[in-house]
Order: C-alpha cells, then sequence, then structure tokens
C-alpha cells in the first residue's frame, strides 16, 4: 500500500512543511518585470489566501482582471486596486456550492460580452465535517470538484473562454491528490456524511478528481482550430485562511504553524504567476509544485480514468436538471 502523506491535518502539515523545505525537482526560473498587459484573467476565489494575491500580482502586472467571488465585493477589488495602482479590476458574484448561482453568473459574463485570455480555478474549501448543498451534492466535492467542471465546460461551450484563441486555463490543485491509491466510482456524487477525521482524505479525493478532469480536458478540448492550454499547480503550504473552520482549540496552534512554516500569499503565488507569464515557445510544463516541475500522480494520467470521471459528472449534472 502506498505511503499516505496527507491523510490527516497532522500529516498533511508536517509533510508539506518538510516538501516545502525539501528542494527535489528541477526548477523553472521566474522571470523579473512580468508583464500580462492585454490579458484578460479571470480568478476564483479572489476574495482571500491564494487567489486575493494572484489577483494583486496579475495587476500589478498589468491584466485586465475578473475577481470571481463569493464574498468581498467591493471592498476586495477596492483593495487589489490600491495595491496594484491598476483600476481595471471588474468583480462577479458566484457561489461555487450553488449551480444557480453559477448559471446566473455565467449569464452575466455572456451579457457582457466577457472573453478571457486566462482563466485561473482556484476556490476551494476545507469544511469541519461534511454539508449537503441546495442541490444536494457534498460541498466540498461540489466546490473543488464538479464546480470547476462545470463552470471550464460552460465558458468554454458559451465562447467566454474561445478555445481557437489560445486561451489557458490554470488549475490550482494540491499535493495531497497523490494520497488516494482509487477511484470509488460506485460512489460518485452520492452524499455520504462524513466528520472531521475524514475531512483530509477527502480534501486530497477531491483534489484527485480535479487533476484527473484536467489531464482529460487537455486531451480532449485540442483538435481541429482549439490551441488551449491547461496547466496545473500545486502552490504548497500557503498561509491562508483554508483553515478556519478547524476546531476553536487547534486555531491558536494552526495560526502559529501556518505563519511560522508556510508561505505567504504573495510568494506562493509564483507558479501561478509562472503560467500566466509563460510564452507560447516556452518548454511545455503540465504540472509545477513550488516552481519545482513534477509529473501528476499516475493515476490521473490514465485516459480511461478521464473518461469515465467525464461520462460520471455529465451524467450527475444532468441528472440534477443542469
Ligand atoms: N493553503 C494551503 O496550504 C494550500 C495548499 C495546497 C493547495 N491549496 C489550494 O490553493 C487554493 C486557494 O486556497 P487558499 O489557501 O488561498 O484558501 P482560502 O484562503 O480559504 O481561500 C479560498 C477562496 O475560495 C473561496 N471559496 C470557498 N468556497 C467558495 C464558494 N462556495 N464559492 C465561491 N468561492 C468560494 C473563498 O471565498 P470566501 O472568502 O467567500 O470564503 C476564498 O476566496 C485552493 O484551491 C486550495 O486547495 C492551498
Amino acid at each position: 500500500m502506498s505511503e499516505k502523506k496527507y491523510s490527516n491535518p497532522v500529516s498533511a502539515t508536517i509533510n508539506g512543511i518538510i516538501a516545502l523545505y525539501k528542494s527535489k525537482g528541477e526548477k523553472v526560473t521566474l522571470p523579473e518585470n512580468i508583464d500580462l498587459s492585454g490579458k484578460r484573467i479571470m480568478i476564483t476565489g479572489s476574495s482571500a489566501g491564494l487567489g486575493l494575491a494572484t489577483a494583486i500580482r496579475v495587476a500589478e502586472a498589468g491584466a485586465e482582471l475578473i475577481m470571481a467571488v463569493r464574498s468581498g465585493i467591493p471592498d476586495k477589488g477596492e483593495l487589489v486596486k490600491s495595491r496594484s495602482g491598476n483600476p481595471n479590476v471588474r468583480m462577479y458574484h458566484v457561489d461555487l456550492s450553488d449551480f444557480d448561482s453559477i448559471d446566473i453568473f455565467l449569464d452575466e459574463l455572456e451579457g457582457d460580452g466577457v472573453k478571457l485570455d486566462v482563466f485561473i480555478a482556484n476556490a476551494a474549501m476545507v469544511p469541519l465535517e461534511s454539508r449537503q448543498t441546495k442541490q444536494g451534492m457534498e460541498e466540498m466535492f461540489m466546490v473543488n470538484y464538479l464546480s470547476t467542471f462545470y463552470l471550464i465546460n460552460q465558458l468554454v461551450s458559451r465562447e467566454i473562454i474561445d478555445v481557437t484563441q489560445s486561451p489557458r486555463i490554470i488549475i490550482i490543485s494540491s499535493e495531497s491528490h497523490r494520497d488516494p491509491d482509487r477511484f470509488d466510482w460506485d460512489r460518485f456524487g452520492e452524499y455520504h456524511p462524513y466528520g472531521v477525521k475524514e475531512v483530509i482524505a477527502k480534501y486530497g479525493y477531491y483534489k484527485l478528481l480535479l487533476t484527473t478532469f484536467a489531464n482529460e480536458f487537455a486531451r480532449c478540448i485540442n483538435s481541429g482550430d482549439a490551441r488551449t492550454t491547461v496547466r496545473v499547480l500545486c502552490p504548497g503550504p500557503v498561509n491562508s485562511s483554508i483553515a478556519r473552520e478547524a476546531p476553536g482549540w487547534i486555531q491558536p496552534l494552526l495560526k502559529g504553524v501556518f505563519s511560522l512554516f508556510f508561505r505567504s500569499p504573495m510568494k506562493a503565488a509564483d507558479p501561478v504567476i509562472y503560467f500566466c507569464q509563460e510564452e507560447e515557445n516556452d518548454e511545455p510544463i503540465d504540472y509545477l509544485y513550488l516552481l519545482q516541475k513534477k509529473p501528476m500522480a499516475p493515476l490521473t494520467q490514465d485516459p480511461q480514468n478521464g473518461k469515465i470521471l467525464w461520462e460520471r459528472s455529465e451524467a450527475l449534472i444532468k441528472k440534477l436538471g443542469y
């Protein structure tokens, strides 16, 4: 049986810190003076943590920024404008746990004639325990995986992402996608309650689904005139508010460990910025952990898994009436 590094909060934190300081893979170099002017970039979950930091950095680099957020309208947008000196920042509301909210958001983008050069799927959550969404999905499954599957497919079919215009899709995954050793197709999309002890293992499993989808999407999208780049990354441990739902008694400990050992969100955004600025002639790199090149877990690269995941996700969404 493979070694599970991210199956509980303690081992996930310790292994995250070890990996951060034990540099292994060949690194890419982030150029200085990055210029993203002329690029329209949308980031989900840009009201906090890595997403907010990425928003500030791409705005600083001159991009036209769209913040797709559940909260922080308008204050987080104003913060990005003042920190970056770039007034070209728009905000849209979207709750990724709710298909109706995603549909309204898509209608608004379409109505405003938005076309994206880069889409960054960043939003994610870690609940204290399982919760059910309005449409009966398990919330972390919906926010961390299914909403991204739905959103990206809708952005493409509505031509908000025009696959003939060399767009780029950047997916924020996690090294924890390597932990699960199998897919649970039998119970795919079913709501099964779980408690605090299972949360981190579920988080890794949903990152496995997300990364498998990224591979399948990259395989399927480019035919005919389509030239879409799909990139996946893990930012490493980020000093963010991702553990905000952890029990109160452990919060001071987590805050201490996060602020002492984890990366600041601004620094953790390095691999996201690398993929935003990547030029067409650069060596294609599918996955970065920090700025290190790494292959994704073999399970995620198997076309058979990608195909099953795609079919199950599509069928589930159809069954829900979307
Ligand atoms: N932190 C780490 O150590 C770490 C390590 C590896 C990978 N990552 C990945 O990095 C990404 C960013 O995480 P982070 O650490 O920056 O976490 P964070 O500070 O908790 O930020 C998460 C963002 O996602 C948004 N979000 C959560 N649920 C949402 C929903 N239902 N609809 C719309 N937006 C929602 C949050 O919005 P609100 O502000 O409205 O809640 C927030 O903007 C995630 O994909 C995470 O899995 C993080």
